[in-house]
């Protein structure tokens, strides 16, 4: 409760128009930035809750650090499909589950799916270390790919495929720096041969249902 009493209600003269005027225009402002934001989740990338398809600007370059240490670029996937998840080793529930989805997808697929590069690129490039990922990605696929780097080597590819992520906080403040969980995105990303974005799924899709989109899309 407010100890103020200085502007207490019932003991104000009536307020000057010119306020009112202000108070107005910064109740628009307001309602034109809300429009906005509310646009956006309806029309955007991220809009829908199954799949979306089309040259969005999604991907483009990134340098990363692979689970053995080497430096790749996007350039070393060109000719194959890349289905890209962004998540971390630590995660507790979101990550092991898409990625365990990821592999039934592609098992469904078959033959097919050899075409595809299963790749986890981690948001969390603090503890995710090569090493780390080296023991980590095979539980989800012979052939996966861990990808991490610097802080800002992963801020730039995550920026390039719109994916959110942020250190997750506890009654407002971060847990400390070996336990804290990432709050991010769930979106598996399929790219093309050439590089270039062709759908993304969401995480609440089965593999029954990211297998039959695959097909059609390959
Ligand atoms: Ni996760």
């Amino acid at each position: 409760m407010s100890t103020a009493n200085a502007s207490s209600p019932g003991s104000g003269k009536p307020r000057p128009s010119p306020i009112n005027g202000v108070a107005v225009a910064a109740a628009i402002v307001v309602l034109l930035v809300v429009a906005l934001m509310v646009g956006r989740q309806w029309f955007g990338p991220d809009a829908s809750d199954d799949s979306t398809s089309g040259k969005a600007a999604i991907g483009g370059p990134f340098t990363l650090v692979d689970q053995d240490g080497q430096t790749v670029t996007d350039q070393t996937f060109l000719g194959s499909y890349m289905l890209i998840y962004f998540g971390y080793t630590y995660c507790p529930d979101v990550c092991p589950t898409s990625l365990a989805r990821n592999r039934q997808a592609m098992d469904i697929l078959g033959d097919k799916a050899d075409a595809i590069v299963p790749m986890l690129i981690s948001i969390d490039p603090e503890r995710d270390t090569p090493e780390l990922l080296k023991s980590y990605v095979p539980y989800f696929h012979p052939r996966m790919v861990g990808l991490t780097g610097s802080p800002e080597q992963v801020a730039d590819v995550a920026q390039a495929y719109k994916v959110y992520y942020a250190r997750a906080t506890e009654d407002g403040k971060e847990a400390d720096d070996e336990n804290y969980l990432v709050d991010h995105s769930s979106f598996s990303y399929l790219m093309g041969p050439d590089g270039e974005f062709i759908q993304h799924f969401s995480h609440s899709m089965d593999a029954e249902a990211v297998a039959a989109k695959l097909a059609e899309l390959l």
